[in-house]
Order: structure tokens, then C-alpha cells, then sequence
């Protein structure tokens, strides 16, 4: 890896809440956690920007909201070719939880939680909005 040394100047006040950020975080060193800020600055730049992400919605749902289970998978079979793997547990007696992987634009991906959050029956939605790591080094 090709690497350079930049150095740059901030407030004291700031660069002690650094050092409390890359200590909370675990980080052994700054540079680490700065390498990790920037792709992480990166990844919300190529979602605002639409470009390919990758993306996690886990939904919790009712299990006896009437034919629910149907809709959630024939909104995904209509999304075929962006979902790569769905994993459905049951929660307990009523509740089950499914979390699905999807690539695609960024806007198909927030369409596509939108269209399975909206349904009757769907208790809460998450988009964990990620990368497909192209840009990140
Ligand atoms: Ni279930």
C-alpha cells in the first residue's frame, strides 16, 4: 500500500475530543480511525450521489397480518436481480424478523425498503446503508 504523511491543524479543544473518539472507538491508532472516517464520509457521498451500494433492510412484521408474509416476497421476487440473500427468523410466537440483501443504485435501495416498510402489518423497517467497498481504497 502506498502510503503519505499529511499533517494538518485543528482547535485543541477538537483534537482532544479525536483522541476520546479513537480511544471510545478502540482504534490503536489516529490514522486508522481518520482512514475511517473518510470511507465512511465516502460511502454517504456515493449514496447521495446514486451511485451502486449495498444495502440491508431488516423489517420486523406481524406473522398473522393476513397475507403479509406473501406481499413482502413478491415485492422482493419483483426486485429479483438486486436481492442477493433474505434471512427470515421467527421471533417469537407472533413476530418475525427478515433481513435482506440488496445491491443496486441508492435510490432503487431506499424505493425498494420503502415499498416493504409501507406494507400493513410491518411493525418497523431499517436501511443500514452500505458499500460495495469499489471506491474505499
Ligand atoms: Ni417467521
Amino acid at each position: 500500500m502506498d502510503l503519505i504523511r499529511l499533517s494538518f491543524s485543528i482547535e485543541k479543544s477538537l483534537a482532544r475530543r479525536l483522541e476520546a473518539l479513537v480511544k471510545a472507538g478502540g482504534y490503536r491508532t489516529r490514522s486508522e480511525y481518520i482512514r475511517d472516517l473518510i470511507r465512511s464520509r465516502l460511502v454517504e457521498e456515493a449514496w447521495r450521489k446514486n451511485e451502486e451500494a449495498l444495502g440491508t433492510i431488516t423489517l420486523v412484521f406481524n406473522h398473522h397480518q393476513r397475507r403479509l408474509s406473501e406481499r413482502l416476497t413478491d415485492i422482493q421476487h419483483h426486485h429479483h436481480a438486486m436481492v442477493m440473500a433474505t434471512t427470515h427468523i421467527h421471533l417469537d410466537r407472533d413476530l418475525c424478523a427478515e433481513s435482506i440483501m440488496v445491491r443496486g443504485r441508492a435510490d432503487e435501495i431506499q424505493k425498494l425498503a420503502d415499498s416493504l416498510r409501507s406494507q400493513k402489518g410491518v411493525l418497523h423497517a431499517n436501511l443500514a446503508m452500505g458499500s460495495t467497498g469499489k471506491k474505499l481504497t
